[in-house]
């Protein structure tokens, strides 16, 4: 199973510092399917890194 407890990601470019995730916290049970869903730059890319990390 995938477990994430309050995870945050920013991504600082020169001077700017973007917070792309603040406290997210997901359980999917193994053998589950879930989608990811939300507008564009909302941070769906870069949740599914962080977790394939
Ligand atoms: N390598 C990076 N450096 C700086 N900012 C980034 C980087 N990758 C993503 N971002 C920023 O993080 C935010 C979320 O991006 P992300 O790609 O995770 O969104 P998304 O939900 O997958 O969008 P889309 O539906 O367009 O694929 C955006 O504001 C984007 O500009
Ligand atoms: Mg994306």
């Amino acid at each position: 199973m995938i477990k994430l407890v309050s995870v945050k990601k920013s991504y600082k470019t020169g001077a700017e510092h973007t917070e792309v995730l603040k406290d997210v916290s997901i359980d999917i049970d193994k053998g589950k399917y879930v989608s990811i869903t939300g507008p564009s730059g909302s941070g769906k890319s870069t949740l599914l890194h962080l977790i394939g990390d």
